[in-house]
């Protein structure tokens, strides 16, 4: 596994997320209200939906398609929804966003 640099923090919108492509895999990356940066990868367990699209509410991202509802800090579906997104480690350095690939 290595550190991979993906953006800069800012280029994350407060409250929202952006899709970036990294290790060849595309994934969200968030930017919670509490200024921490989480990742998942963009697929949403469901139909493959853009979660980088979806509305944030916490820690959880709501799916633009049909509305299931991610935690992303563990990447499982909250009920009565089934599935899970594989999650990503995430570091911070000087305003870098750093992802554990
Ligand atoms: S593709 Fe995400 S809820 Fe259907």
């Amino acid at each position: 596994m290595k550190w991979l640099k993906v953006c800069r923090k800012d280029e994350i919108p407060e409250r929202g997320g952006r899709a970036v492509l990294a290790g060849g895999s595309r994934i969200a990356v968030f930017r919670l209200s509490d200024g921490r940066v989480v990742a998942v990868e963009d697929r949403c367990p469901h139909k493959e939906g853009p979660l980088s699209d979806g509305l944030l509410t916490g820690a959880t991202v709501i799916c633009p398609m049909h509305h299931w509802k991610i935690d992303l800090e563990s990447g499982n579906a909250l009920p009565p929804d089934c599935g899970c997104v594989k999650t990503y480690e995430t570091k911070v350095d000087d305003g870098i966003v750093w992802l554990r690939l």
